[in-house]
């Protein structure tokens, strides 16, 4: 009886959302006021000044994938230049680069999708 109960009980509660992982990434290898470049992913995690931001490297203006280089972030489609926040430096595109929602879990950094805030 009580185990038929606790099978009822799993269809009659909702599930906690649980989003899938876009990547996981060790802490470890990210470097200090660094980037690792994810490009298969197009994603990009920037460390700097102490704060960490997954940056989607799909540029806003038709869907290229954005170069990440030491001093900011080049579209080489159409030449549109984000900061290392993602920031819009120039276009043709008239919006940010994504900022994805990163999650900590344990050792790990987890990207799970588009955010506003997101930085670990
Ligand atoms: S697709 Fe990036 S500037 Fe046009």
């Amino acid at each position: 009886m009580l185990a038929l109960a606790g099978g009822m009980w799993r269809f009659l509660v909702p599930r906690k959302a649980r989003r899938e992982a876009l990547l996981r990434v060790p802490k470890a290898e990210l470097p200090a006021n660094g980037a690792l470049v994810y490009r298969e992913s197009r994603i990009a995690l920037v460390h700097e000044g102490g704060d960490i931001i997954a940056l989607s490297l799909v540029c806003p203006h038709l869907g290229c994938t954005v170069s990440v280089t030491p001093t900011g972030m080049i579209c080489p489609c159409h030449g549109s230049r984000f900061n290392r926040k993602g920031e819009l430096l120039s276009g043709p595109a008239t919006e940010p680069l994504a900022i994805l929602a990163l999650e900590s879990d344990g050792e790990y950094l987890v990207v799970t999708g588009r955010s506003r805030a997101g930085s670990v």
